[in-house]
């Protein structure tokens, strides 16, 4: 099959699932106390590559001492990333900033591609001064103009099939009071959320109707009311910078219920067919590459839920998982992968049928739907199996992809291992694929 067509089925697929380049929370999972999750999205600032727009209300409802405050605030907290326009050092780890203000109107002061430089962001924050006469806090206008910029800089129209990756956008909404038409708000910030996420900074907690609407526009867990903190910022940024891209699959999301925070991880998960591909599961190369990804390791509650949620709307009764006997021994060690494609211990989390024998002289094992299973309520568990696929039948693997991250800059076309004939992902649903017996060699 041709890289064409394997777009096409791309395309397919992840039309069944997605709704954007950045998916806002399509699933996501409740982890337990003390739980421990994949692979985080990393902390380093001094990478992060998002394009911010900053949107101050400068009307007398936030007023000139805190107009002021938040200029102080931002040139600080901005102070830590890499504000460019990729003229210098790093090609890709490089942020871009844009300012507007707004009172009765919303003004751009620069757009995404003016401030070339920290020392020029710093001049352009803090020379913005609060009104003394104009009392309109115009959000529309605000966020329609920051969705203007935004949108100039998407390589694509279609979130779908778009092979280029934009830098993440993010809006920072600093508000005290809201006036106009606030439906126009709701349908401007949907379209926004499309392509990136939306950080609002409530100033005038005590407004409810302000509250209601900025914690409805608010991408989840990123709502805060000052005094923000810049740790929290910077989180909500970084969180922004770690996202799946449509091909990659879905984000593992995980709610904490001690903080009430929506928490990005750095893996996307997908089925992949193995039909025309590899034969047997005893190498790692089954999900591209192990510069891509590796099949899922599972080896947490939060994890397993959200796979298993997941695997809700597929067809199939077994999957291959990354679960392996170390050196592929059928008295090794039961084993993970990590993303490099070494092995991890497979820790204290396990998942095993209640008939299952993990002693079993087998190396690999599956997600396999297990008796008293119904479409609604599909109950899978863990069982030993071969590695060769000609002995289960299995025609598909759980992959878990690496996210785009502050690390991990995205290239801006497919991954050149996806062209690999070894493997591929997956087909659309309703495609037939009891065709394993015909390839047999
Ligand atoms: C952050 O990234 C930079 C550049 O890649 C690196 O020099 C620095 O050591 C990293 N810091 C941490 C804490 O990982
Ligand atoms: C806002 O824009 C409208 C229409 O463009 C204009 O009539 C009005 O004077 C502007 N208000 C301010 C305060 O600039
Ligand atoms: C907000 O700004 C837009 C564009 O300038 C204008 O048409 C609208 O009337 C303004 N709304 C308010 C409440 O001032
Ligand atoms: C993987 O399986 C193939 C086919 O069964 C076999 O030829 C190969 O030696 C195996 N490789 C390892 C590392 O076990």
């Amino acid at each position: 099959m041709g890289l064409f067509l394997q777009l096409i089925c791309l395309f397919v697929v992840t039309a069944f699932s997605y709704s954007s380049v950045i998916p806002q929370l399509p699933k996501y999972v409740v982890k337990d106390a003390g739980d421990p999750v994949g692979v985080t999205c990393p902390q380093n600032i001094s990478n992060a590559w998002l394009d911010i727009v900053i949107a101050i209300d400068i009307s007398t409802n936030m007023g000139p001492s805190q107009v002021r405050q938040i200029t102080l605030n931002l040139a600080s907290e901005l102070s830590k990333y890499v504000i460019s326009q990729g003229q210098v050092g790093d090609p890709n780890h490089y942020t871009r900033v844009a300012i507007i203000t707004y009172g009765s109107n919303a003004t751009v002061l620069y757009d995404l591609a003016k401030i070339n430089s920290n020392q020029m962001f710093q001049s352009a924050i803090t020379s913005v001064v609060g009104s003394t006469s104009d009392g309109v806090s115009n959000i529309t206008d605000a966020m329609t103009q920051a969705y203007n910029l935004i949108y100039d800089q998407q390589p694509c129209d279609e979130p779908f099939g778009c092979q280029k990756v934009a830098r993440p956008p993010v809006l920072v909404l600093f508000a005290a009071s809201v006036n106009g038409d606030t439906n126009s708000i709701y349908q401007t910030a949907q379209q926004i959320q499309q392509l990136g996420t939306i950080i609002p900074v409530n100033y005038n907690p005590t407004n409810t109707m302000l509250t209601s609407i900025l914690n409805t526009i608010a991408t989840p867990g990123m709502y805060f009311a000052k005094p923000w903190v810049a740790k929290d910022m910077d989180w909500a940024l970084l969180q922004s910078n770690c996202f799946c891209t449509w091909w990659a699959g879905l984000q593992l999301v995980v709610m904490e219920p001690s903080t009430q925070r929506y928490t990005r991880y750095a893996e996307c998960f997908n089925v992949w067919d193995l039909i025309g591909g590899s034969l047997n599961l005893n190498d790692t190369d089954v999900c591209g590459s192990s510069e891509v990804g590796y099949p899922a390791a599972i080896n947490a509650q939060a994890t397993s839920d959200f796979i298993k949620k997941m695997l809700k709307e597929e067809i199939p009764n077994q999957f291959y998982i990354g679960l392996h006997r170390q050196g592929h021994s059928p008295t090794g060690k039961w084993m993970w992968y990590t993303f490099g494609g070494n092995d991890m211990p497979m820790g204290t989390f396990n998942d095993w049928a209640s008939d299952a024998n993990p002693n079993a002289p087998v190396t690999c094992a599956e997600e396999k739907r297990q008796p008293g299973s119904t479409q609604q309520n599909p109950i899978y568990k863990w069982e030993p199996v071969s590695c060769e696929l000609w002995d289960t039948g299995a025609t598909n693997v759980i992959c878990s992809l690496k996210a785009c991250t502050s690390d991990n800059f995205c290239v801006t076309a497919i991954p050149s291992e996806f062209k690999s004939t070894k493997s591929r992902p997956r087909l659309p649903k309703n495609k037939q694929v009891g065709q394993l017996k015909g390839i047999k060699h």
